[in-house]
């Protein structure tokens, strides 16, 4: 297993295919775990606001018999200068691990090369890799296979998208991500993806029509038009995606039993219907409990505990 997880990218595919089928394993049999963390400290830094990963991390780690310190930037010395590669050195030293939500993935990464404990991305500006091993077990749950599947994203390619790319891409699961013209994915994240693709035999498509992403698809996903961070764009954003909302007459072009997936925090009536949401073709709660029993699996690998 690798040291840190700050891409999807950074496990290996037969790695993510493990974790996967390990998340199912810790949440259906909880008890085989109970003790898995004794005695192991884990710091959680928080630098944007966060409620699934922070509330399932600091649950797991409980559920695991380890023990969470949460930290944010401000009550920490990170916002009076010193580096993260500083900082790093030293929690390395107190803890055996640390969970990070960044604004910057460079800080992330400074603090992997530093620290000899595992670092884990809790969403960087670049990826939401423990969102994506969520997701991918959710998608398993529901469909019983990763084979033969097809997701629609639609909406913006931020963070969420580019580990969602990466990750089916890995997994053999085709992604057709539907984004307005302005806010398309980056090359390099479609470069990968397509390199995983060409592997595993998957189909990822970029395009600018959401109703040809939504044919044929298996699952339908979206993530905020708006991410933390880019509230000075927000009028901006908004406008450009009025055409990429999750509404009855998009779902309508998936199949018929076609699920719908939202990280959330969501925003009614923004980029998905309220009615939607809470309608029987949604799977977003199931999919924000399953944060839960992935972060158990993704520290119980990391930790080798
Ligand atoms: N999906 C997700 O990461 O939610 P939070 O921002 O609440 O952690
Ligand atoms: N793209 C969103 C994800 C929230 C979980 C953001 O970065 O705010």
């Amino acid at each position: 297993m690798v040291k840190d997880l700050l891409s999807i990218s950074d496990l290996g595919a037969e790695e993510l295919a493990g974790l996967v089928r390990f998340t199912g394993e810790v949440k259906h049999d909880p008890g085989k775990f109970r003790k898995a963390l004794e005695g192991k400290k884990i710091v959680m830094l928080f630098e944007k606001p966060s409620t699934r990963t922070r509330v399932s991390f600091e649950a797991a780690i409980l559920d695991l018999s380890g023990h969470a310190i949460n930290i944010t930037r401000n009550m920490s010395q990170l916002d009076r200068g010193e580096t993260p590669s500083d900082s790093a050195k030293v929690l390395e030293r107190y803890v055996d691990a640390i969970v990070a939500r960044v604004e910057s993935h460079e800080t992330l990464k400074e603090m992997a090369e530093s620290a000899r404990v595992p670092v884990i991305n809790a969403l960087s500006d670049i990826e939401h890799p423990c969102q994506i091993v969520s997701d991918l077990y959710t998608v398993y749950e529901k469909s019983g296979t990763l084979s033969d599947i097809k997701i629609a994203y639609v909406g913006d390619a931020n963070n969420v998208c580019n580990s969602l790319m990466m990750g089916c891409a890995m997994s053999g699961v085709s992604l057709h991500v539907a984004t307005p013209k302005e806010y398309a994915p980056k090359k390099a994240i479609i470069e990968k993806s397509s390199a995983y693709a060409r592997k595993t035999g998957a189909k990822i498509e970029v395009s600018n029509d959401p109703y040809k992403a939504a044919e044929n698809a298996d699952y339908i996903y979206t993530d905020v038009w708006v991410s933390m961070g880019q509230e000075n764009d927000e009028e901006k954003k908004i406008k450009a995606f009025q055409a990429y909302q999750i509404n009855d007459t998009l779902l309508s072009k998936a199949k018929k039993d076609a699920k719908v997936m939202h990280c959330l925090p969501a925003h009614r009536g923004m980029e998905i219907t309220g009615e939607i949401l809470d309608g029987p073709r949604s799977v977003v709660w199931d999919q924000a409990e399953n944060r839960l029993h992935a972060q158990k699996a993704i520290l119980l690998k990391l930790l080798r505990a």
